[in-house]
């Protein structure tokens, strides 16, 4: 059962922040056709459901505040004994208003009749153009029907107003219950990555771990990935996107796995780095160490009051600082940083909002600057280091090394509170899991 007061409350905070005079419409996403007539699974858009709680496809949600009949009016699949019995039980109309508290539903193949009216006498529309081109379309075709009939008296909207200002301000700070979820899928994706740490034996080809880890989302209740699982073993652990995860896992190779549930609808992001045959040689332990030194100074960045980028900064600090140290980059730190050459094994940025979308909606600068951290907040720090075996300047030890240690980040009042802090990550703590896995 979804917490329908929870929902409610966000559409009034959305509501009263676009006022009167205004009407918002949001689609939920479209189905996707893998191949022929199998679908991929369906997911909500997330703005849609942020307001919703309505997981069924084909469905538009019309926020009009201050209208008397009702300001919640959803379009959706009406009830229908033989589609049902093929495809599954669907909610319907009735459904629409008291499972999920909308005040008016009408089926959705009558939208065309239907939403011209509602739009009328409105002066702006918020609606996020180029998501859909056959919705925009429509929506376009609404907006003329009534502009035809200006004379008669009648307004017609002026303003398109793109959504994400306000309700990606709102997804950005979590509520309690949102925290609550995340936490569960920080939970599930944690045990997952305790699980491929413990079954990890040389030989092994990287999908049987990709196996190990989608089994324990699916068993604890999280039927998705948040996103394709990267397993990168060896020289894979170098390629930022790995998703083939289709090689043989070598004895003396580095494992990166970067793999995270999605918990109704909400993601986690989580990786963990360690030795296939559970023991680091000196050169993996220098650089996981040197890695896990800059995710715990990053990490030491996070409170209100520190701006976005500082925990970046500190990563990068210590990263550079550590390359000249083992000999990789060669030159004074500060100019290193300066003139980007760090990039060289360090080229993505340490983290990003996270939320119902991995990489989640929230603006990273205000007017310019970037943006103060602040409680509610959710965030990854993931720094990383990138050792190729093309890299001419690099010393033999240091090759086909890559590490990534990655988690989620609640900012609270007074600090951080870890989301995945139960995955271990001391260079001790992997090595006696992996040790005592029997
Ligand atoms: N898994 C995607 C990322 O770490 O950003
Ligand atoms: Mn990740
Ligand atoms: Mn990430």
């Amino acid at each position: 059962m979804i917490d329908i007061k929870e929902f409610k409350n966000r559409r009034k905070r959305f509501m009263d922040m676009i006022g009167s005079d205004s009407i918002a419409i949001l689609p939920t996403a479209s189905i996707s056709i893998r191949n022929r007539d199998v679908e991929f699974p369906f997911r909500p858009d997330s703005d849609f459901f942020y307001l919703t709680g309505y997981p069924e496809p084909e469905a538009v949600v019309v926020l009009i505040p201050d209208r008397e009949e009702g300001e919640c009016i959803l379009f959706c699949r009406e009830r229908d004994e033989k589609m049902e019995a093929w495809h599954g039980r669907r909610s319907g109309l009735e459904g629409a208003t008291t499972i999920y508290a909308a005040d008016d539903a009408f089926p959705v193949e009558d939208m065309d009749d239907i939403l011209p009216g509602l739009i009328e006498g409105h002066e702006r529309i918020y609606y996020n153009m180029g998501g859909d081109q056959n919705f925009d379309q429509r929506v376009l075709g609404w907006v003329n029907q009534i502009r035809d009939k200006v004379r008669t008296g009648v307004t017609a909207p002026e303003e398109f107003i793109s959504l994400n200002h306000f309700l990606h301000e709102m997804r950005l700070y979590k509520s309690r219950y949102e925290i609550k979820l995340m936490r569960k899928a920080a939970e599930i994706s944690t045990k997952a990555h305790k699980r491929a740490m413990k079954n990890c034996r040389p030989g092994m080809y990287e999908y049987q771990l990709e196996g190990e880890l989608i089994s324990e989302f699916i068993q604890n209740g999280a039927r998705h990935a948040a996103y394709p699982s990267i397993v990168g073993s060896g020289k894979n652990a170098c390629i930022l996107h790995y998703t083939n995860n289709s090689d043989e896992i070598i004895d003396g190779d580095l494992l990166l796995i970067d793999s995270g549930a999605e918990y109704q609808c909400y993601a986690s992001d989580i990786t963990r780095t360690f030795p296939a045959n559970g023991k680091f040689s000196k050169a993996q332990r220098d650089i996981y160490n040197l890695v896990l030194s800059a995710q715990s100074a990053a990490i030491n960045e996070i409170k209100p009051g520190k701006h976005w980028n500082e925990p970046h900064d500190a990563a990068v600090r210590v990263l550079t600082e550590g390359m000249v140290e083992l000999g990789i980059l060669k030159g004074d730190p500060e100019k290193l940083i300066k003139d980007d050459d760090y990039t060289k094994y360090y080229m993505h940025r340490t983290g990003h909002w996270l939320g119902m979308d991995v990489h989640d909606v929230g603006d990273y600068k205000l007017d310019g600057e970037w943006r103060m951290l602040e409680a509610g907040m959710v965030m990854t720090v993931e720094p990383g280091l990138y050792l190729p075996a093309n890299s001419e300047s690099l010393p033999n030890q240091w090759r086909n090394i890559g590490v990534r240690i990655e988690d989620d980040v609640l900012v609270t009042k007074d600090g951080y509170d870890i989301l995945s802090k139960d995955a271990p990550k001391a260079v001790d703590e992997i090595e006696e899991l992996m040790a005592n896995a029997g």
